[in-house]
């Protein structure tokens, strides 16, 4: 007898013939897995809804919705779209199979199903799904950690949220492809979680540091790209949080780059990062106008510190926004 390869995993089987749905809620319930049925496409929808199912088996032709359209609303959805999606067919026709993956579904079952065949694909894909789902803690953690630093500062309380959206407008505009939107969106939350190892004192010290507390500082980049490294899914974001304090002439930190050397997606960041900062209050003074904090990085540009062209466009977002809405609220 062969030992079951469940765990407790609950697993949505949605068809609307009687005979079809027991004889599959048989074969994975002895395998150990928790089955919920569903006799229609709304009873399906709903159970995908209460958010706790880790695959859902759904019958292609059933009232509606239809299995394809209930695959496509959870594939559409940040909250279902990584639960794993079988789709069950009697037609077996190369356009169904299409249409299928159009919808995202993961794997295709023919009824009548066989055994070995649904098990083999219930079990592979469950595998893939914890390997997502450990993922997906493991960032949620680092976000948890990076919004913990900028907890300790009641001056930086949204720093990281509004960093986030500024630096993706801005990646939009400069015609940046996905998956370095995905990095900025991230990197504007995380890049700075290498102070985690920066001591309290020096942290939040409201004077100048010393040459000792600033060397300290300034480790912030490289310890923060440590900790993210082991994750494949932040490589795009790993150059923005080690290189968000270097400067066009070389003066920054930690590795002196000069000009094109610096990575686009932190030079965008640090754009919006020194925008962000002039526009809020500190402890030392207001808030600056949008226009003055322009005219203050335009300074800076001429020192050789930042991206001239990046900071043109970034000034174009904002002056639309402003007329449209509060800066805060541009996304
Ligand atoms: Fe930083």
């Amino acid at each position: 007898m062969s030992v079951p390869q469940g765990h407790g995993e609950i697993i949505l089987v949605a068809d609307d013939n009687d005979a079809n749905r027991e004889l599959l809620s048989a074969l994975l319930s002895v395998e150990g897995y928790q089955v919920v049925c569903a006799a229609d496409g709304q009873q399906a929808l709903a159970r995908v809804d209460d958010g706790s199912i880790d695959l859902a088996l759904l019958d292609v032709v059933m009232p509606p919705p239809t299995g394809f359209e209930i695959c496509q609303a959870m594939k559409t959805k940040a909250e279902t779209r990584l639960i794993p999606v079988i789709l069950l067919t009697s037609l077996n026709s190369d356009s169904d199979r299409l249409h299928g993956i159009m919808c995202g579904a993961d794997d295709f079952l023919n009824k009548p199903v066989n055994k070995h065949e649904l098990l083999a694909r219930v079990h592979s894909l469950l595998r893939l799904k914890q390997f997502t789902d450990e993922l997906d803690n493991a960032e949620t953690v680092l976000f948890s950690l990076a919004l913990s630093i900028e907890a300790k500062d009641p001056y930086t309380e949204g720093h990281c949220d509004r960093l986030s959206r500024y630096s993706v407008a801005l990646g939009e505009k400069l015609g940046l492809p996905q998956d370095l939107r995905v990095a900025l969106r991230r990197g504007g939350l995380i890049h700075d979680i290498g102070k985690l190892s920066v001591p309290e004192h020096i942290l939040l010290k409201p004077g100048p540091l010393t040459p000792e507390e600033r060397k300290i500082m300034e480790q912030h980049t490289v310890i923060g790209e440590r900790i993210c490294a082991p994750l494949r899914s932040f490589r795009h974001v790993l150059p923005i949080i080690r290189h968000h304090h270097e400067k066009r002439d070389g003066s920054g930190y930690p590795d002196g780059l000069k000009g094109e050397q610096i990575p686009l997606t932190a030079r965008i960041l640090q754009i919006t990062d020194i925008y962000d900062a002039l526009t809020t209050d500190r402890p030392y003074r207001k808030a600056l106008s949008p226009e003055k904090a322009f005219a203050i990085m335009r300074e800076e540009v001429k020192r050789g510190w930042w991206d001239a062209r990046i900071l043109d466009e970034f000034e174009i977002i904002v002056l639309a926004s402003a007329t449209l809405q509060p800066a805060q609220s541009l996304s």
